[in-house]
């Protein structure tokens, strides 16, 4: 259980931090002792992200920190000053899911969906880095990350269908500016 660090009768000193958090500017006054998770989740209103062990082992909390994935419950807010945040909140274009979240969604990679969050974001940072992994690169890759509903079997399968959803985006982007370019010539 999370301690409510807004609670007044336990206030502490405040810091300033200005960070960017899925794309939007915030400045916000934080107690040192406050954890990333919470703030995100508290005062923040991110609820995608998911607090199960506190103790940086579960990886339901993940989140990216300049391209980065950290476990939320680990990191205080204020080592988040001036870092550029993105949660599984900050995927979505317009209302369109990003090819990692429709792909956990085509191959039914849930059951509860208590993890899932932490997977996409470690899915996301794996893929940047990997853009075709093998299956020991998956596995490795999500290693940090536990489910304990679905068995694995169909993460692994979400994470390469992402894979070829993303290559897939990325060829259609090149062929896009390679028009654009051929427009302004
Ligand atoms: S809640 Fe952060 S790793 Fe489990
Ligand atoms: S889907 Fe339930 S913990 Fe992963």
């Amino acid at each position: 259980m999370s301690t409510d660090a807004t609670d007044p009768s336990t206030e502490q000193p405040t810091r300033e931090i200005s960070l960017t958090i899925n794309g939007e500017d915030v400045v916000a006054d934080v107690e040192p002792r406050l954890k990333l998770s919470d703030f995100l989740r508290d005062r923040r209103g991110l609820y995608g992200l998911r607090i199960g062990c506190e103790h940086g082992v579960c990886g339901a909390c993940t989140v990216s920190m300049d391209d980065r994935i950290v476990k939320s419950c680990l990191v205080y807010a204020v080592q988040a000053d001036r870092s550029d945040l993105v949660t599984v909140e900050g995927l979505a274009d317009e209302g369109d899911l990003h090819p990692i979240q429709r792909a956990y969604h085509e191959d039914h990679a849930l059951q509860c969906g208590f993890c899932t969050s932490g997977f996409v974001m470690a899915t996301r940072e794996l893929l940047a880095e990997t853009p075709d992994p093998s299956d020991e690169a998956i596995e490795k890759g999500l290693a940090d990350n536990i489910c304990r509903c679905t068995g694995y079997q169909n993460i692994y399968k979400a994470v390469r269908r992402a894979a070829d959803y993303t290559q897939a985006r990325a060829d259609e982007e090149g062929r896009m500016g390679e028009r654009d370019q051929e427009d302004d010539a």
